[in-house]
């Protein structure tokens, strides 16, 4: 069976471009193969952060998650720092990984360049965490919006390197080199306010990205606040991309073909219809997240009781990994010591 593997920030301002570049995927994965789901809480600390939101901010997403669909019954859901042998992975992927690739990642740059006070070396290492998280389930798949294709890539060449440096023949202690699957419609919503730029939790002012927890009427508030052209013609391309983000949103909320938004969108008197048509079928994928979200937030006891289950068999799982891997590699006694 495919397994399936993602991770997501923990904050609780999860946004439209979260929700369809990858929360929906998750879900969706649930009926496909054995789907894995980690909040990451050991990549929240490589940035300036709050100690006392933190815990916070992990069980907000745990509750949109499940909001969106997420079924413990279905999917394994579980927090990252719960599972040591992420980071025990992690440093011995350092041992397969280049700096001059880690500093030639283009989040990497950004990130750093945003941070005023300290580039820390764990924003550095960031990306072999990431690595670490999905080859430490060999997991054969990996749903993420575009912006991550850069880090699944990196992860596919540490996995490369590490078979064929300490598993020169195949065989069991290999570990599985993971496919992305980024969607198809939605892979990159771009902010409202500069379309030219993606929907990002840290970067731009509010009006620019919808919060999964938004309000409908916040919702349609920001859908016709947002930047397009001066042209008032319906139609995609480079030259438009505030309407294309647009018809891209709207065809993603409807689960349908951009051919299909535009074709709908032919009686449309202009600007103002296509963005109303967006708001409401945002708001109808989103508001019942929203309203299932309040008693699921309401209830932290229930929350940290399905992590910790998770985490008890995401557990078994990459302890069995990280054996092979230790083994492979001389470190320690050997798995049958
Ligand atoms: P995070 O929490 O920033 O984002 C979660 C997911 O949302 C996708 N995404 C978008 N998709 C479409 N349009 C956008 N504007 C947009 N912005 C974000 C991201 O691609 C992501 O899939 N490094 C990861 C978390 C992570 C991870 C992993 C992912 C940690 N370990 C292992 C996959 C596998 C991150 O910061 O995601």
């Amino acid at each position: 069976m495919t397994r399936i593997f993602s991770g997501i920030q923990p904050t609780g301002r999860k946004h439209l471009g979260n929700y369809i570049g990858a929360i929906r995927q998750y879900v969706a994965g649930q009926d496909r193969g054995e789907a894995i789901y980690c909040i990451v809480d050991l990549h929240a600390v490589t940035v300036r952060y709050e100690p006392a939101e933190l815990r916070e901010r992990v069980l907000d997403t745990a509750a949109i998650l499940l909001a969106a669909g997420l079924d413990p019954d279905r999917c394994i859901l579980f927090r990252q720092s719960d599972v040591e042998e992420h980071t025990y992975l992690t440093w011995l992927l350092t041992s397969v990984t280049a700096v001059g690739e880690l500093d030639r990642m283009h989040q990497f740059k950004s990130k750093s360049a945003a941070q005023r006070e300290l580039v820390s070396a764990g924003l550095l290492f960031y990306p072999v965490l990431m690595a670490s998280d999905v080859l430490v389930y060999r997991a054969d798949e990996v749903p993420v919006g575009e912006d991550q294709r850069e880090h699944i890539e990196l992860m596919r060449e540490s996995a490369r390197r590490y078979n064929a440096r300490f598993v020169p023949d195949g065989g069991p202690k290999s570990l599985v080199v993971p496919e992305h699957r980024i969607p198809q419609v939605g892979a990159r919503i771009m902010d409202l306010q500069e379309p030219t730029r993606k929907m990002s939790t840290t970067v731009g002012p509010d009006e620019g990205r919808v919060y999964v927890l938004d309000e409908p009427d916040d919702i349609l508030k920001k859908f016709k606040r947002a930047v397009t052209d001066s042209e008032n013609e319906i139609r995609i391309g480079p030259d438009k991309p505030g309407v294309t983000n647009l018809v891209d949103i709207l065809a993603a909320a409807r689960d349908t073909t951009v051919e299909e938004a535009l074709a709908s969108l032919e009686g449309a008197r202009g600007y103002g219809d296509l963005k109303v048509a967006v708001a409401e079928a945002v708001i109808d994928m989103l508001a019942p997240v929203r309203e299932r979200y309040v008693a699921l937030r309401a209830d932290e006891a229930a929350l940290e009781a399905i992590l910790a289950a998770g985490a008890e068999k995401a557990r078994a799982i990459a302890q069995d990994t990280l054996l092979d891997v230790r083994d492979a590699m001389g470190v320690g006694p050997g798995r049958t010591a």
